[in-house]
């Protein structure tokens, strides 16, 4: 079993859709979540990983949080902040955003903003990207995408929604690929 962490600093339905898939879905067997890891107390994250039994950490030091658990690889599901290089240096690190990458992505791009920026920019696609995490926001090399559809009169939360629905699937299948492959 390869032992994932979690960081998050909000509402973790990705967090969900990734232990949901540990528990019965396509990481069954393969992969369990040792620990969700949030900065922010008052995350809804956390509400969930006490539902799911699984141990939840709020803390900036992050480093020393892994170190206890020392996870296969560290998945970031809507964490706010840049993880530091030695966090990257002693760990695989993942993340997801919620567009087609390179497109759209970097510093003060996400949540709304990113998909603002999609419909002002005329794409006719949009999407979600799993990538590996390096100390710059949103680079590092694409492990899996998913596109979707941007409708003529999409309001920047119709298209959330929809991205985000992707976002759920995709991201249990990438750190599928990662375990099929070796990765980790
Ligand atoms: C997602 O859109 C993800 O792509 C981005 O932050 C959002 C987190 O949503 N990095 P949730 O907390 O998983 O619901």
């Amino acid at each position: 079993m390869k032992k994932l962490a979690i960081l998050a600093s909000g509402s973790g339905s990705n967090a969900q859709a990734i232990i949901d898939a540990c528990k019965g879905g396509i990481l069954k067997g393969l992969a369990e979540v040792v620990v969700i890891i949030s900065n922010n107390p008052n995350a809804k994250v956390l509400g969930r990983s006490a539902l799911a039994n699984i141990a939840c950490e709020v803390s900036d030091d992050v480093l020393s949080v892994l170190n206890k658990y020392k996870p296969d690889l560290v998945c970031l599901a809507g964490y706010m902040k840049l993880v530091g290089k030695d966090v990257l240096s002693a760990y695989k690190v993942v993340n997801i955003h919620p567009a087609l990458l390179p497109r759209h992505g970097g510093k003060g791009m996400y949540g709304k903003f990113v998909h603002e920026a999609v419909i002002a920019s005329g794409d006719k696609k949009s999407g979600a990207s799993v990538h590996f995490a390096n100390e710059n926001y949103d680079e590092g090399n694409i492990i899996m995408q998913q596109e979707v559809p941007v409708f003529e009169g999409d309001s920047a939360d119709m298209l959330a929604k929809r991205v985000l629905e992707a976002e759920h699937l995709l991201y249990p299948k990438a750190i599928k690929k990662l375990i099929d492959e070796g990765v980790i």
